[in-house]
């Protein structure tokens, strides 16, 4: 067999392993959250970083875990296929990367690093680093940027022919060293051969006393065993969160970007630095947002039109539904030509029809509303099924807890509910049935009845006049 052919059969075969460095307390964000918890566009950020992981070909995916292991990991739940493991004390990335000897240490391939706090790193050019190290065959790969400001990073230090021969922490950098302007982005893809002993040997003698992963570059270089860079156009892509300042910096960035991306598809943006759109969600042509408007994980159909600071999550939204000014909605399924709000509030388990309407100041929770259902105002509305062309009036409220468990209500169709009724649930009311203002249902309401529970009214003859005479005898 031609070697070369070989050789190429045995290259695509290699494997591919990915570890995440996310065990760091994060001391700069003065948090007692783990800092690759903090979220950036309502996802953490060791999402961003696990969604990297997992849009590239890979054999394995591990975390390292350490301060607020429970915590991180509990957040990943959504990630069924990630491996975790503990670094017990934070002694720095090399020892945590040696959290993961025992996991992969006899594995073969490669180990491509990635930190749960660098989040903009761009797919292509993960892909990018990786073609590198097939290309050069080097034992370890890693990412650089010249940045203006260098400050806070790892510096790349070169040879008089620009090989690189290490990386110098700033706190360990010389005055001169300080002045390089190119810098680690913390982004590696290390040849797995030999690379655990090679941590095991290292030391801490550093200004911050722990072990640097950035310390295995050096020796290869010294041992000649080929170090490659790739080093980014657009240095923002390797920006590390720190500390909260940069937290928000990230956000802005990955923000604009999702918005321009959108603009450019179709959407109508007011005031678009003042939108927040997760990159879960999907919007299509034709949809206006107005600004202060927050999306999460939300599908909205064409020709939408979300009126200042709404905030959805976990929604989707058939099209041509209009929602209006300052209404908060979430988990919930919205239908086609419906008008919400302004000020609607939709708790988990809504679902609209097409043509409802929910007005101002309403209130619902796991309730269904069939097409052309109408509840105009002021109304509380949980655990209930309203059916088609129902009309339920102002000050409508379901009564669905006694204080031990919650009762359904169910409204057939065609249902006329006069202003300030209450359902004592659990209550049906018939198809075409009515319910006059004021009334407290408490039993069952049949097909075509009417429901009407009032006290009669009573009229004192000049009863009025005679109260005003004495209390303005009394103000005298
Ligand atoms: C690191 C690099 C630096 C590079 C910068 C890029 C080293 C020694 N330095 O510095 O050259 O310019 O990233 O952003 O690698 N972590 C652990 N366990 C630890 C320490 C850190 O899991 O014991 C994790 C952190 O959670 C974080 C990542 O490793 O996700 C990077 O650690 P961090 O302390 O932020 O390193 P930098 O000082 O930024
Ligand atoms: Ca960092």
């Amino acid at each position: 067999m031609d070697s070369r052919i070989h050789q190429s059969g045995v290259k695509d075969i290699m494997k591919r392993h990915i570890l995440i460095l996310a065990a760091g307390k994060g001391t700069r964000m003065k948090s007692a959250l783990p800092k690759v918890l903090h979220p950036a566009l309502f996802q953490p950020m060791l999402h961003h970083v696990i969604d990297l992981a997992q849009s590239i070909s890979h054999d394995s995916l591990t975390v390292v875990v350490g301060f607020g292991e429970a915590e991180v990991k509990e957040a990943c739940q959504q990630y069924p296929k990630v491996n975790f493991v503990r670094q017990k004390e934070q002694n720095g990335t090399a020892d945590a990367v040696k959290a993961a000897k025992d996991l992969l240490g006899k594995e073969s391939g490669s180990l491509v690093v990635l930190s749960g706090d660098v989040i903009l790193f761009r797919r292509q050019n993960l892909e990018a680093l990786l073609e590198l190290q097939k290309k050069t065959k080097a034992a370890a790969c890693f990412v650089t940027a010249k940045l203006d400001q260098p400050k806070g990073y790892g510096r790349v230090l070169r040879d008089s022919i620009g090989h690189v021969v290490g990386i110098r922490e700033e706190k360990d950098c010389s005055t001169s060293e300080r002045l390089i302007s190119e810098v680690n982005a913390g982004i590696y893809s290390f040849q797995l051969d030999g690379l655990f002993t090679r941590i095991d040997g290292l030391g801490n003698q550093n200004e911050q006393g722990e072990f640097y992963l950035t310390d295995i570059i050096e020796q290869l270089a010294k041992e000649n065993k080929g170090v490659e860079t790739l080093i980014l156009e657009d240095p923002i892509e390797m920006t590390g969160v720190n500390d909260r300042p940069t937290l928000s910096f990230v956000e802005d960035v990955l923000r604009d970007e999702i918005n321009h991306q959108w603009m450019m598809e179709g959407v109508t943006m007011r005031n678009p630095t003042s939108i927040y759109i997760d990159r879960r969600t999907k919007l299509s042509p034709d949809v206006t947002l107005g600004q202060g408007v927050e999306l999460q994980n939300c599908r909205i159909g064409e020709g939408v039109t979300i009126d200042a600071h709404c905030t959805l999550s976990n929604v989707s939204v058939g099209p041509h539904t209009h929602i209006k000014q300052g209404s908060v909605l979430a988990d919930s399924e919205i239908g086609t030509h419906c008008q919400i709000g302004p000020y609607a509030h939709f708790r988990p388990g809504t679902e609209l029809g097409s043509k409802v309407k929910i007005g101002n100041f309403v209130e619902t929770k796991k309730a269904s509303f069939k097409d052309g259902a109408k509840a105009s105002h002021l109304s509380y509305i949980g655990d209930a099924e309203i059916g088609k062309d129902s009309n339920l009036g102002c000050g409508f409220i379901t009564c669905n807890y006694d204080g031990f468990s919650k009762h359904k209500t169910v409204i057939g169709d065609g249902v006329f509910v006069g202003s300030d009724s209450q359902m004592i649930a659990p209550v049906t009311l018939g198809n075409g049935s009515y319910v006059a203002s004021g009334t407290t249902v408490t039993r069952d309401v049949p097909s075509g009845d009417l429901a009407i529970s009032r006290v009669k009214q009573d009229n004192k003859a000049g009863y009025a006049d005679k109260i005003k005479k004495r209390l303005n005898k009394s103000k005298a």
